[in-house]
């Protein structure tokens, strides 16, 4: 809680990038809508938010915004403000791995190496998990099958309160689209059947569910 007495929530949305050098990086089609439609509902609703973002194109909600490139630097930046938030929100689609050098100067073709040497980077939600102490944790798992088995391991894995199970193979959903084909999982809770709905009515209900938890 914030000295007003108002719930503060961290946002993390968008995409990370892991340079490989100055001119080339590993990262994926994340847009970073939901997690700014998130942030702003949050404002919306009375909390304090702090929103971390990767790189992406979208017009700042009127929240704090922190930027970050790398998922280096968006774990460094969660696990600062983690500890003064009531609730996490992780809707960022973090590289799961950066090359293991990063060279300075742009690599030239015909010197290169063909063969990156991967790191895996850290996890930055599963990390929560492990530090959450009374604090609400809420995922994304975005998969092309499995959805529900894989969003499950990651719920208890990470110890969760909900997760997101999204479908992106399916025609107008997905990272950059404006709707979702998901369900909402909490543990020991049976889940409901997947649908689709438009990104901005996917924010408010989990604002509305984050709600109910921290004012029942
Ligand atoms: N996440 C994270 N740090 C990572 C990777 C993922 O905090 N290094 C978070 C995401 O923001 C998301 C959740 O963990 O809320 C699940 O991410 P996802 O990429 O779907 O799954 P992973 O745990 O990375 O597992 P895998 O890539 O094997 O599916």
């Amino acid at each position: 809680m914030t000295k007003r007495g108002l719930p503060r929530i961290l946002v993390t949305a968008g995409p990370t990038r892991e340079y490989l050098d100055p001119t080339r990086f590993i990262s994926n089609p994340s847009g970073g809508k939901m997690g700014y439609l998130i942030a702003k509902e949050a404002q919306r609703k009375g909390f304090e938010v702090i929103l971390v973002s990767g790189p992406t194109g979208l017009k700042a909600p009127p929240v704090r915004i922190i930027r970050v490139v790398s998922a280096l630097e968006m774990n460094r930046v969660v696990q600062r403000h983690f500890p003064s938030c009531d609730v996490l929100v992780m809707t960022a689609a973090v590289a799961d791995f950066r090359p293991r050098t990063f060279y300075r100067r742009k690599i030239k073709k015909i010197n290169a190496d063909r063969n990156i040497k991967l790191k895996l980077n850290p996890d930055i939600l599963a990390w929560a998990g492990r530090h959450k102490g009374g604090r609400l944790l809420v995922g994304f798992s975005a998969e092309t099958d499995r959805i529900i088995h894989h969003a499950e391991s990651k719920l208890k894995n990470k110890k969760l309160d909900l997760i997101i199970a999204n479908k992106i193979d399916y025609p107008g959903v997905g990272f950059e689209a404006d709707s979702l084909k998901y369900v909402m999982l909490e543990p020991d809770k049976k889940p409901a059947c997947l649908q689709v709905a438009k990104k901005n009515k996917v924010a408010k209900e989990i604002m509305a569910w984050i709600l109910r938890k921290i004012c029942p």
